[in-house]
C-alpha cells in the first residue's frame, strides 16, 4: 500500500526489517544495551554482523525513546538507527514514549540528510504492544511529523506477519484516505 504524506511515499510492506535493500536506513527495534536480542534486534545484528554490536557499545544504554544510528555494516543499508520501545503495561505514558521513538528515528534521519528509512512495529512483540494502537500512534505520528522534513522521500512499515499487515492497512486507509 502506498500513500503520498507531505510530499513523503509512505509505503507498508509485509515483509523483513533486514531485507530490505533499497532503503539508506532501517529501525531496530533495541534493547537498552543495544544488543543482540530476538525478533526485529535478532534479524538485525544476525544480518550486519558482530561489528554492529562494537559499535553500539559506545552509545549505550538509551533511554525508551531515545534514538541513536550507526552503521550498517554488512546489512544491505547504510545505517541501523536503534531506537527503544516502551514495554507495555510498565514504560508510562506508552502512547508518548512509541510516538517519541518514531519522531526521534525520523528526526536523525533528517539531519543525516537520508532519503529513505524502513521501520519495524516497534514494540509490538516482546514488549507486548497491541498491534492496532501501535499502528495508529506510528503513522499519526509520521503524519504529524512528514510536514518538517525536507531531505526524507520514502518511509517504509515492514510488517512482519499478514495479519499485522492488514491491521496496519486499515488504520492507514483511516487516517491518510
Ligand atoms: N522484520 C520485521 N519485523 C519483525 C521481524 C523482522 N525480521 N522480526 C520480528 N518482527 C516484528 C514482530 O513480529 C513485532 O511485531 O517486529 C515487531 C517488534 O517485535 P520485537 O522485535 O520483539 O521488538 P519489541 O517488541 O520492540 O521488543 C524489543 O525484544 O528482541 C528484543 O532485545 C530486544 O529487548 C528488546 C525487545
Amino acid at each position: 500500500m502506498k500513500y503520498n504524506v507531505a510530499g513523503i511515499e509512505l509505503q507498508l510492506i509485509e515483509g523483513d526489517i533486514a531485507a530490505q535493500p533499497d532503503i539508506e536506513a532501517v529501525v531496530n527495534a533495541a534493547n537498552a544495551q543495544l544488543k543482540t536480542g530476538g525478533g526485529v534486534a535478532g534479524a538485525i545484528h544476525r544480518a550486519a554482523g558482530p561489528k554492529l554490536e562494537e559499535a553500539c557499545r559506545d552509545l549505550a544504554p538509551i533511554q525508551v525513546g531515545e534514538a541513536v544510528i550507526t552503521s550498517a555494516f554488512k546489512l544491505p543499508n547504510k545505517y541501523v538507527v536503534h531506537t527503544l520501545g516502551p514495554v507495555y503495561g510498565q514504560d508510562k505514558p506508552e502512547a508518548e514514549l512509541l510516538a517519541r521513538c518514531y519522531k526521534n528515528s525520523l528526526h536523525l534521519v533528517e539531519e543525516c540528510q537520508l532519503k529513505s528509512v524502513a521501520f519495524p512495529a516497534i514494540s509490538t512483540g516482546v514488549f507486548g504492544y497491541p498491534i492496532k494502537e501501535a499502528a495508529e500512534i506510528s503513522l499519526k505520528t509520521v503524519k504529524e511529523t512528514a510536514e518538517e522534513l525536507k531531505k526524507i522521500k520514502l518511509i517504509r512499515f515492514v510488517l512482519y506477519s499478514r495479519s499485522d499487515f492488514k491491521v496496519y492497512s486499515a488504520v492507514a486507509e483511516k487516517i491518510f484516505d
